[in-house]
């Protein structure tokens, strides 16, 4: 190895450093190797045309962004894996899920460079994609995995062995992407799951769920909260009723309010095969640690929560986005894949959700005035009392 010696007056004190090539953008960045790569299935750049380069080039953003927020979300989801999550970790998880969140609203608004492209232009080239499709994205499968989408809420598409056999290569062995799929599998707990162990750990009224009288302490905050939210429910009713202008309006807006009501109970009394106890604590303990957001334990945890909805949120836009712009290329027509097209993609927009919960508990908060004080607010304090 060549060695530099330094020079000047220190020279003889100072270690040689090995002589190292100055760094250039391009060997950095990899430019020649990343703009060698829009070429498709053509030998060369100048048997394809501008608008397939788009095509490609596009999705070549994506999956570079889908890399880094499945990076972010693995970092996530390890740090809640752990059996202890110290209260200094939260903000680093939280800049995570914005980073994401952040990384996605830009995928959002990259649909708008695939819409330079007509129907016609995009016609001109599609016919050589079949069957392949972005539903082979193993970065998107990997990141609804890594959340924690299970496999009996995906929507059939219509092909034998769902969207793990659609990563097979033609003659029917196992891809790239089919492996790094089943990797990712079999890494377990998702975040979803590492959240919800998280929330059952989470102190109610600063009694942990191994704690003597645990059961007591949640059905006090339960029972507690419930009146509170039925005075606030009453109110809203009242409000909705002074402006009701005959009976069938009255008759409706009760209705309304009686089926609200019902289902805020049955929540908080999921069946077993829902969970049943541990899940009552979980959506208990969310709910707690929004409404109590303002106490000084409780403050991160709360943009913890309300990170992850605004993560999926932005990935449920992602998903409407997607099938819009599908609609206005290609209309209604079956995709590539062999899915129905735009009709498949607005039922993943809809139902592929794994934070139902933290969603659920926004119907049931109220506003601050309106909530009793909790029992032992210095538990969640910084200074712990002598
Ligand atoms: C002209 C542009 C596009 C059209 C017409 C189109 C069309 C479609 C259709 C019809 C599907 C459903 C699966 C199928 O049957 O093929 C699909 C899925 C998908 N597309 Fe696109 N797409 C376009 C651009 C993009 C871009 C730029 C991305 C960026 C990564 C993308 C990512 C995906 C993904 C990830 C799926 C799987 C969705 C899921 O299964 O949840 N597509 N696309």
């Amino acid at each position: 190895m060549l060695l530099a010696w330094p020079k000047g007056p220190l020279a003889d004190t100072l270690i040689p450093v090995p002589e190292k090539k100055p760094t250039t953008y391009w060997d950095y960045i990899k430019l020649e190797q990343l703009t060698a790569l829009q070429g498709g299935l053509a030998d060369s750049d100048e048997e394809i045309s501008n608008d397939e380069v788009l095509f490609i080039t596009v999705h070549q953003i994506f999956e570079l962004w889908f890399k880094l927020i499945l990076k972010e979300l693995r970092a996530t989801r390890d740090l809640f894996r752990s059996p202890r999550v110290a209260e200094q970790e939260l903000s680093g998880a939280v800049r995570k899920l914005k980073r994401v969140t952040t990384i996605l609203r830009r995928c959002v608004s990259h649909f708008e460079v695939i819409e330079t492209l007509t129907t016609r232009d995009y016609l001109s080239f599609r016919d050589k994609l079949f069957p392949a499709s972005g539903f082979q994205s193993r970065q998107l499968r990997q990141i609804e995995i890594v959340l924690g989408l299970r496999d009996e809420e995906r929507i059939p598409f219509g092909s034998e062995g769902g969207y793990v056999a659609a990563l097979k290569e033609p003659d029917g062995t196992a891809s790239v992407s089919m492996r790094k799929v089943q990797e990712t599998v079999a890494e377990g707990e998702s975040l979803s799951e590492a959240i919800d162990e998280w929330l059952f750990r989470t102190p109610i009224d600063g009694i942990g769920p191994e704690d003597p009288g645990a059961a007591i302490a949640l059905d006090r905050f339960l029972t507690r909260f419930l009146e509170n939210y039925a005075a606030e429910s009453d109110i809203a009713r009242n409000i909705a009723l002074s402006h009701a202008r005959n009976q069938d309006e009255v008759r409706r807006i009760d209705e309304i309010y009686s089926d609200e009501r019902a289902s805020v109970g049955a929540f908080f009394n999921p069946a077993e095969k829902k969970g049943g106890e541990r899940r009552r604590r979980i959506r208990a303990a969310a709910l707690f640690v929004e409404t109590y957001r303002e106490l000084p334990l409780l403050a991160w945890p709360r943009e913890v929560l309300d990170s992850l909805v605004e993560m999926e949120q932005q990935l449920t836009v992602f998903r409407q986005r997607h099938a819009r712009m599908v609609e206005r290329a290609i209309g209604r027509r079956a995709g590539t894949g062999g899915t129905a097209g735009v009709a498949y993609l607005d039922k993943t927009a809809l139902k592929y959700r794994v934070f139902k919960d933290l969603w659920a508990i926004r119907t049931l908060q109220i506003r601050r005035e309106a909530a009793s004080d909790l029992d032992n607010p210095d538990y969640y304090s910084f200074l712990q009392p002598e």
